[in-house]
């Protein structure tokens, strides 16, 4: 019975060290050694319950179920938001797994394990090998933040001679600007400051807005789509002029609140709004590959992972201070 240390969210949003112990290994269960973890800014919303953290996880296969297929001790994986689905469902026989009405995610399934731990048990299934050339903590943000981005670009049919808006320059953001520039697109970054202006450049974008007093914006031609990730929706009413008609918003901001937008300016412009969420397998597997043939590297701060390494990586998040997405590494 695997007994491993894991770190958890608690009430008063403090990082609590813990041990879980599984039952032996059966089926295609994989027991993985854990050596980075992101952190998203979904973790933000969790840090308060009673689970553990962490949903950007990479690692080395340490031992196997008996019915684990593919992989062999001491290959390199990652996995994400996503734990397990039923496997005969119309979503999930279409390839969206990630819609299925008996889907395992992050904060609702397997509260007792997560990435910021220092082993974790895992369905092979839900298991990705990591490219050669990318490191473990390199592929750790792609699992979650990357894969994220990476759908809104890929899967609801943005072309290479788009214009795309990309809102908020953090894990997501600064990752889907890479995505989107890699894919051919031309993209507009939307900030809340100057202060990330010369890094989104390096990072592909065309052109870079400042959000910060704006009530009206001029950016010449309109977007075709507009990617938001910044941790708060923005102020539609801003946003909805510099769409082109029939554009598309990917509002992907967690957010607890009702989603409200001016309705005739709306309708007027024939405007999509599409949900998205994480990714499904197959376009999880073209993100990795994609990131890989490309050079498409996330931006990171490495944090150990104690319960103080943690708690900083938070605070830092919290403050808007990470630059962009940050690791925790464990100490052994
Ligand atoms: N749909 C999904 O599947 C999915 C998956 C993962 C995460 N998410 C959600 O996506 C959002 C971004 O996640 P992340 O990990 O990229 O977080 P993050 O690293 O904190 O980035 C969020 C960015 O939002 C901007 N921002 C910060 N505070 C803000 C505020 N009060 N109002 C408006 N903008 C603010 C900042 O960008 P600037 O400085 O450039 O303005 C910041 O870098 C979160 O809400 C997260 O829960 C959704
Ligand atoms: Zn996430
Ligand atoms: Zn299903």
């Amino acid at each position: 019975m695997p007994t491993f240390t894991v770190f958890k969210g608690n009430k008063d949003g403090k990082i609590v060290k813990a041990q879980t112990t599984k039952p032996d290994l059966q089926d295609d269960q994989v027991l993985i050694k854990i050596t980075a973890s992101g952190l998203c800014g979904t973790d933000e919303h969790y840090k308060s319950a009673d689970i553990v953290l962490g949903h950007e996880g990479a690692g080395v296969v340490e031992d196997l179920g008996p019915n684990v297929r593919f992989l062999k001790k001491g290959d390199r994986v990652g996995w994400g938001y996503q734990h397990d689905s039923c496997g005969h469902c119309e979503w999930c026989l279409t390839g969206k797994e990630h819609y299925c009405p008996e889907r395992e995610f992050y904060g609702e399934a397997n509260l007792d394990q997560g990435s910021l731990a220092s082993h974790t048990v895992w369905k092979e299934s839900f298991l990705f090998k990591l490219p050669h050339n990318m490191s473990d903590e390199e592929a750790a943000p792609l699992m979650c933040g990357g894969a994220t981005v990476f759908t809104a670009l890929h899967s609801f049919g943005i072309k290479s001679t788009d214009r795309v808006g990309i809102m908020g320059v953090g894990g997501l953001g600064h990752l889907a600007i890479q995505f989107a520039a890699r894919m051919g697109c031309d993209v507009v970054v939307f900030s809340g400051s100057d202060s990330k202006k010369e890094e989104a450049k390096q990072l592909g974008a065309k052109e870079f807005v400042a959000m910060k007093g704006k009530k009206e914006l001029d950016i010449g031609r309109k977007l075709d789509a507009l990617i938001v990730t910044t941790s708060a929706n923005p102020d539609w009413s801003v946003m909805l002029p510099i769409l082109a008609p029939t554009s598309t918003i990917f509002p992907l901001t967690v957010s607890f609140g009702d989603f409200s937008i001016p309705h005739l300016p709306f309708i007027q412009s024939g405007i999509t709004i599409q949900g998205t969420v994480v990714a499904a397998r197959a376009v999880h597997q073209h993100m990795l590959d994609f990131a890989a043939l490309h050079g498409i590297k996330p931006v990171i701060m490495k944090f150990p992972m104690t319960e103080q390494g943690i708690t900083e990586a938070m605070n830092t998040l919290r403050d808007g201070k990470m630059r962009y997405r940050g690791v925790l590494i464990p100490q052994i």
